[in-house]
Order: structure tokens, then sequence, then C-alpha cells
């Protein structure tokens, strides 16, 4: 009989083991899922086709922020997708992320549905589940219907609560026979900060002082009104949910937050206490009161009266309003303590954590992200110890390439292999994550850089009318994963060179 101790320091060594060893899809639990996403207007094109409207993410597109890239064409999906599912179901993928695009489905946000839109995404589902492919559904993928964002400003209204949930609730009647993990808001945090303060994503608003370079928008005020009108929708929703659905459909109704992971960049007590900051502003804004019913201290604290506060009634709506937490999570920041960031007149959601980020992604793109799988264990390890038992799914992680015609991505592999071994040793300390998807399945459409960067599976030769795709490098090593093979990060061995298909015309 093993001492407790020797028998922690053993599980210790078989975690650290997996890190970089080899390791099976039947390591993970039977009812975990491993599937790959895509959103709406990343995928499908067809962008002006059988009665969609615009949102948000196509008005930002073509004035020309991803570089004059738009959806407008995307991977073609809504008319590809069974030729996709035809891959998918190749590869053995278990689950497929998509969402759906409210203006498809309900032209300008409103009134009757599209029936055209209806017949796409009944399609689509059908297909997914008649392979045996589980649909994991998102409502809201930054991509509101223009004509709301016309009409009250979008979500800067209360008005919003209202329409989304007739959207929702028309969602879950025509589909929740068929899907029952629902995703309401994607990145809710990233939504709020980069489309309200910092501008870099849709709808684009923010202002001085602090941020530069939009025709309109306070940073200082409206990403806080946008998070908490998010909060309020997305509970409205659920509550709907509930009540109406909950006992004949049986789903799972989660929320998403984008993450990076933080790590003090010294261990001096101010960057220790500012690296939970970053934790408190990044995932506590608007995971707590859901868990919790209230925002954390410090944002409290440094946001002051900028901050919307919940009433009783909503905050007790708002808690509990959530079946499981979606996280996507790319890489690790180191942080800094800056407390002069605090003595700025009308200050941001980036100024009001008072930290320096010693290691910055999104404003300059590295070509690819540096691979530190460590903190996904982090971040799985964070999110168990402070909000629990309740079911997490990484809706999103993967690694970042220029898209140069290579379907030779080594560091894409290494990069799943790492991570994915990390949420194992995650897992197996006790973390109820329930499901990974790998970002992305194909190359299409990014937000930032447009057709310019690849995460993709697949590579999409946009130079040829068909738009074909080739499996790259890691297609083959997810692939493997799934079918049961135990492997490792030498895919080049376990693929063979011989399955490869070299660059495209
Ligand atoms: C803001 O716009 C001006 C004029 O269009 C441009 O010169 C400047 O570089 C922009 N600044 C930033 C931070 O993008
Ligand atoms: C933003 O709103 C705050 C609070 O109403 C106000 O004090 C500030 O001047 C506004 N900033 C801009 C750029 O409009
Ligand atoms: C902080 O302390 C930890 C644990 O003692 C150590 O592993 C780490 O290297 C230290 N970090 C820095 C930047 O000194
Ligand atoms: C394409 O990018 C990959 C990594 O993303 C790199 O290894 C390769 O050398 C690049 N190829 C060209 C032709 O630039
Ligand atoms: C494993 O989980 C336990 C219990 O939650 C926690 O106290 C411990 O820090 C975790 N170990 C690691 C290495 O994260």
């Amino acid at each position: 009989m093993l001492q407790p101790s020797a028998f922690l320091s053993l599980l210790f060594l078989l975690a650290a083991a997996a890190r970089g060893g080899d390791y099976s899809r039947a390591d993970f639990p039977a009812d975990f899922v491993f599937g790959s996403g895509t959103s709406a207007y990343q995928y499908e094109g067809a962008a002006f086709e059988d009665g969609r409207t615009p949102s948000i993410w196509d008005t930002y597109a073509h004035s020309g922020h991803s570089g004059g890239a738009t959806g407008d064409v995307a991977c073609d999906g809504y008319h590809k997708y069974k030729e996709d599912i035809r891959l998918m179901l190749d590869m053995h993928l278990e689950a497929f992320r998509l969402s759906i695009s409210w203006s498809r489905l309900i032209p300008n946000g409103r009134g009757p549905i599209n029936p055209k839109g209806l017949e796409y995404y009944n399609n689509l589902i059908d297909e997914l589940i008649s392979h045996g492919i589980q649909p994991h559904v998102t409502l809201h993928h930054m991509d509101l219907p223009q004509a709301l964002d016309d009409e009250y400003g979008g979500w800067l209204s209360r008005k919003i609560v209202k329409d989304f949930v007739v959207y929702a609730d028309t969602c879950f009647r025509e589909f929740g026979d068929r899907v029952l993990y629902w995703t309401t808001i994607n990145e809710a945090n990233i939504f709020s900060v980069g489309g309200y303060d910092e501008g870099a994503s849709p709808p684009g608003h923010c202002s001085l002082p602090v941020q530069n370079n939009c025709s309109k928008g306070n940073s200082s005020i409206e990403p806080y009104i946008v998070g908490h009108n998010i909060l309020l929708a997305h509970s409205a929703a659920v509550k709907l949910y509930k009540k109406k659905y909950k006992s004949t459909q049986n789903g799972f109704v989660g929320f998403n937050i984008y993450s990076f992971w933080f790590v003090p960049y010294t261990n001096s007590t101010e960057d220790v206490i500012a690296t939970q900051r970053a934790k408190d502003f990044y995932i506590g804004w608007l995971v707590d009161p859901l868990i919790y019913g209230d925002y954390p201290r410090s944002v409290k604290k440094n946001v002051g009266k900028r901050l919307p506060a919940f009433t009783e009634y909503e905050s007790k709506q708002i808690k509990g309003s959530i079946d499981f937490i979606g996280v996507n999570h790319y890489t690790t920041l180191y942080i800094k303590d800056n407390p002069s960031n605090l003595q700025i007149d009308n200050r941001d959601f980036d100024t009001d954590i008072a930290i320096e980020i010693k290691f910055k992604q999104g404003n300059e793109l590295p070509d690819q992200y540096p691979i530190r799988p460590w903190g996904l264990y982090g971040l799985l390890e964070y999110l168990k110890q402070a909000y629990g038992d309740i079911p997490v799914y990484v809706h999103e992680n993967g690694q970042l390439a220029r898209r140069n015609g290579t379907l030779y991505d080594k560091s894409r592999v290494e990069y799943m292999h790492t991570y994915i071994g990390s949420m194992l040793d995650a897992i197996k300390n006790g973390s109820n994550t329930r499901g990974y998807f790998h970002w992305t399945f194909l190359d299409c459409f990014e937000l930032l850089g447009g057709y310019g960067l690849s995460f993709g599976l697949y590579y999409v030769d946009l130079d040829d009318k068909y738009l074909t795709r080739y499996p790259k490098l890691s297609a083959h090593w997810y692939s493997n994963f799934l079918k049961g093979k135990s492997t490792s990060s030498n895919a080049i061995t376990e693929v063979g060179d011989s399955t490869f298909v070299r660059q495209t015309g």
C-alpha cells in the first residue's frame, strides 16, 4: 500500500509523463468529445443569398478592417457543407462547433423567419447528425444583425434582451430536437472589449484618450454596458430554455469567453496581485456573475461607477444560469503591475486592469504562437478552483500560421499534441473538462488578418473556383488520434510521407 504522499507524487509523475509523451483517445473519458469548429460569417459565404441581410461583421469587414477581406464568399460552406461533413466523417470527428447567422435566419433581426435560412440550418444539422457528428451551436458569434445596431445601438441598449430571447426561442424550437449543446454568446468578453473599447472587432467602437481612430464610441463605458446587457440577454434566454424546452429536449446552455492564461512577470507581490486582477477582468468579469451573481471585487473597485450594477432580481436571474463554461484559449501572457494606469482620466477596460502585458498578442500578431501548453493546464485548473465542478468545454484552441500554401504544418501538430496532452493532465487532476474543439476545421476568413492567417486542419485553395480543400499534416495527425492510435508529436513517421499531398497550384 502506497503512502498518500507517495501516491500523489506517482500521479504527478504519470501526469508529467503524459505531457511530453504518448497518449491516446482511450485515455480520455468515453463521453468526452473531440471536434473542430467554425462560425457562420467565417465559413458560410453566400452573404447576400436567399434573403440574408448584413450583420455588424459584414459592415466592419466591408469598411476595410481586415485588409479588404470579407466573408462574402468565405469557404462557401453554404453550398459545400455536405462535402465538408464527408471530410469530418473520414477524419472521425465526433463533434462540430458552428454558429447560426441571426440575420440569415431572421433577416433584420426581428420578424418573420426566412424559410431558406431555416432550410439551410436544418439541412446542416441533419447532415451532421446522420453521420453521427454532434452539433454544438453558438447563437451569436460577433454577428449581430446590422438592422438592430442601426435601430437602437444593438448591444448598447437593453432592447437587445427581448430580440435576443425571441431569436434564441426560434433556434431552440426549430433545432433543439437535434441540438443538445447551445452557447449563447461567443467570446462575450472580447466582443465587448474588442468591439466597444479597442475598436478592433465589430462594430468597431472606441474613443480617445486611450483608444484612437474610431468614428464613434466611448471606451470608458461602452464595454461594460455591453457586457452587462450580454449577461441579461444570456440569462433571459436560459430562463426561457429551462421553462419551455429543458424537460423535453434535455439540452445544455453555456456561455463562452476568450481567455489567455496569465503568469506573473516577476514574483513580486505586486505582480502576483496584478496577475490575479488580470484573471478577474478577463475571466471573472463575466463568469463570476453567472456563478456568484455579481462582478469580482477588483473589477468593481477599479471601474467604479462606470460598471453597471445588478438589481437584486437581475443578480438572481443571472446566478446559476449556466450549464457549462466554454473557453477559447490560445496562449499565455506575462503580467506586470502598472498602477500608473489608474491615474488616467476616462480610462478604458485595458487601463482599468492596471497591468502591463509583457508579451502581448493581438496587436502585432506573431508568425506563430509560442507553444505554452502548461497555460491550458493552468487555465483549466483555475476554472476548477474558482468555479467548482461546473463542466468546461475548450471551444477553441489551435496554432496560428501565415497562409503560405504549405501543408506541412509541423508547428500545429506539436501545438495540438502538447495542448491536448496538457488538457489530459488537467482532467487527471480533477478538471471537469468535457470536450475539445480545435480551431479551426478549414482555413477560412479570420477576424484578424482576413485570409492571410490560417488556423485550419485543411488548406482551402482560394485561387481555385471550387475552393478545393487539402488536408494538412495536422489533419492526418488529428485523424490518427481520433481513430484511436497512440500518438506523439512525431506525426511525420506516423502519417508517413507518402500520404502527404504537397503544395497546391
Ligand atoms: C489613425 O488614423 C490616422 C489617419 O487615418 C493614421 O495616420 C494613424 O496612423 C492612425 N493611428 C492608428 C493608431 O491606427
Ligand atoms: C464617456 O462617457 C463618460 C461618462 O458619461 C463621459 O464622462 C466621457 O466624457 C465620455 N467620453 C467620450 C469620449 O465621449
Ligand atoms: C517565481 O517562483 C517560482 C516558484 O518558486 C519559480 O519557479 C519561478 O521561476 C519564479 N519566477 C520568477 C520570474 O522569478
Ligand atoms: C510557411 O510557413 C511555415 C510555418 O508557418 C514555414 O515553416 C514555412 O517555411 C513557410 N513556407 C514558405 C514558403 O514561406
Ligand atoms: C490538483 O488538484 C488539487 C485539488 O484541486 C489542487 O490542490 C492541486 O494544486 C492540483 N495540482 C496541480 C499540480 O495543479
